[in-house]
């Protein structure tokens, strides 16, 4: 320690400066390609990380966007980023690209989950192997599971009957629909998942979602870019705990649940649910250390489905109910379908949504509308690729911008405003449009969406079929502009819901 006097110390820190500058450098230096998408000038080191909005990244993607077009990069600290808008650009990205930008970025922040190589899930799973297994495995079940004694249509019509009946327990007064639509989404995805439902006051349910609410807020943010763009910070001890301590305790009531399974697991019966599935897949693995059926992955899959599966079904459905009080006649127009097709007394199935184009429209303009997930989750491109006449590098991180697609001005007739005929055509049957894409596109598209449709379609045309919702007399028409975080919600709002 002698040898540094003060004379040294000067040339040390233009040394230091120096190498840091040149590492810098060698780090971006994917960005001087030719024809790499441009972007705004970044700072040393941090990149543009100080300059983004993390508090209403879609408005400054908007800027960049009008600044730099459809395709533009930035720099987040040493994670160069190329962020996809409009449907052309993100449909040759991920629809004629699909294998070339399917990976994930990593993520080192989830490693004090238990991320790790044989235990990465399936949402941030990178592409290969394990991503694969996990992917086919989690389809077949679901799949699977519906054609067991209780179908998962039965599973979600008996969970919109108990929906309804807490509805009706408010015996028409004010009330904020959130939490209740959250429980019965929940005991959708635990019967998947745990082979079980709670009643919507046991204490622990209560805590699992309170603590998978709490965990999606940690998951944004600047500290969390910064975190993950610089994740030898996490080394600090305690600190992955101290910032993350809403998914570790959601893990470990995830950890709870799958041990009770496993106490009443029987390998000589079908499996009841996914974890027995997944039980019965490590058996087979075992003796196999590269299986991605371990135990570590059951929690990491498991987690992943319930969250995925959970906030945004639920974030849909509450976006339904505030669009219906704030369009009455389009409200009227649902109920007068369901009437004509279904009646009051029979539950609705899937089988009658071809008879309901209709309604059908709406709920697809709801998601349209709602565009709760407005920048997709992160891809990885896992060769240069080019997209829109740019080249994007091996490597870099891509965020498709979905809301530009589902609000493309090119394309939908009134962008920001709540129109189902979006969805219809002159003599009123359903149509298809190819930018209706909030479960987005490639091969990393949603694996949930045929679930979150059978959810969508069933608790929609029950709760409508049962109650007639509108603004508590008194209180002021709630806002349709969401609030960004990860997901687009409505800003909390009350509904009054009257037996019909
Ligand atoms: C309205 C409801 C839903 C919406 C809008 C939605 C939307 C999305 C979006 C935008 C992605 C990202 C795709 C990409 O990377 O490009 C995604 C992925 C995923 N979703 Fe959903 N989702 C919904 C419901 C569900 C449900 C019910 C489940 C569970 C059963 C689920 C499970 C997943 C999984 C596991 C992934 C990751 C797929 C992969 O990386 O291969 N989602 N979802």
């Amino acid at each position: 320690m002698g040898l540094l006097t003060g004379d040294m110390l000067g040339p040390l820190a233009v040394a230091l400066a120096v190498f840091l500058l040149l590492l810098d450098l060698m780090q971006r230096r994917g960005c001087w390609a030719a024809r790499y998408p441009p972007g705004p000038t970044p700072l040393p080191l941090l990149g543009n990380l100080l300059q983004m909005d993390f508090q209403n990244t879609l408005s400054y993607f908007d800027q960049l966007r009008h600044r730099f077009g459809n395709v533009f990069s930035l720099q987040l600290a040493w994670t160069p980023v190329v962020v996809l808008n409009g449907l052309d650009a993100v449909r040759e990205a991920l629809v004629c690209h699909s294998e070339d930008t399917a990976d994930r970025p990593p993520m080192p922040i989830y490693e004090h989950l238990g991320f790790g190589p044989h235990s990465q899930g399936v949402i941030l799973a990178r592409y290969g192997r394990e991503w694969r297994e996990q992917r086919r495995f989690s389809l077949s079940m679901l799949r699977n599971l519906g054609l067991g004694k209780k179908s998962l249509e039965q599973w979600v019509a008996e969970e919109a009957s108990c929906l309804c009946e807490a509805f009706a327990d408010h015996a028409g007064r004010p009330f904020s629909p959130r939490a209740l639509v959250d429980k019965a989404v929940s005991n959708v995805i635990s019967s998947l998942t745990f082979g079980r439902r709670f009643e919507y006051d046991d204490p622990r349910f209560l805590k699992l979602l309170d603590r998978l609410q709490a965990g999606v807020e940690e998951d944004q943010g600047f500290l969390h870019e910064f975190l993950n763009s610089i994740p030898v910070l996490l080394r600090i001890p305690g600190l992955a705990s101290k910032v993350f301590s809403a998914q570790k305790a959601f893990m470990a009531l995830t950890d709870e649940l799958i041990q009770e399974c496993r106490m009443t697991w029987d390998p000589t019966q079908p499996p009841r649910d996914l974890t027995d599935g997944f039980l019965e897949e490590m058996e087979k693995a075992k003796g196999s250390p590269e299986s991605s059926f371990n135990d570590e992955n059951l929690r990491m899959v498991i987690s992943d489905l319930f969250a995925a599966g959970m906030v945004s079904t639920s974030t849909t459905l509450t976006w339904a109910l505030l669009l219906m009080i704030l369009h009455p006649d389009v409200q009227r127009r649902v109920q007068q379908e369901i009437d004509e097709v279904i009646g009051r007394v029979q539950r609705p199935e899937m089988g009658d949504q071809t008879r309901m184009p209709f309604t059908m429209a709406v709920v697809h303009e709801v998601q349209r509308f709602g565009d709760i997930v407005p920048l997709g989750l992160p891809h990885m491109t896992s060769r240069d690729t080019e997209v829109q006449g740019f080249l994007i590098p091996k490597g870099t991180r891509i965020i498709t911008n979905l809301s530009s697609v589902l609000k493309d001005e090119k394309i939908w007739k009134k962008p920001f405003r709540f129109y189902p005929e979006h969805f219809l055509d002159a003599q009123g049957r359903f149509v298809k449009q190819e930018a209706f894409m909030p479960f987005s596109a490639g091969r990393r598209v949603c694996l949930g969406e045929p679930l979150a449709r059978m959810e969508l379609f069933l608790f929609f045309t029950c709760l409508l079929q049962r109650f007639s919702f509108s603004v508590p007399a008194g209180q002021p028409r709630p806002s349709d502009h969401g609030v960004f975080s990860f997901l687009v919600a409505p800003a909390p709002y009350q509904l009054c819901a009257v037996p019909r």
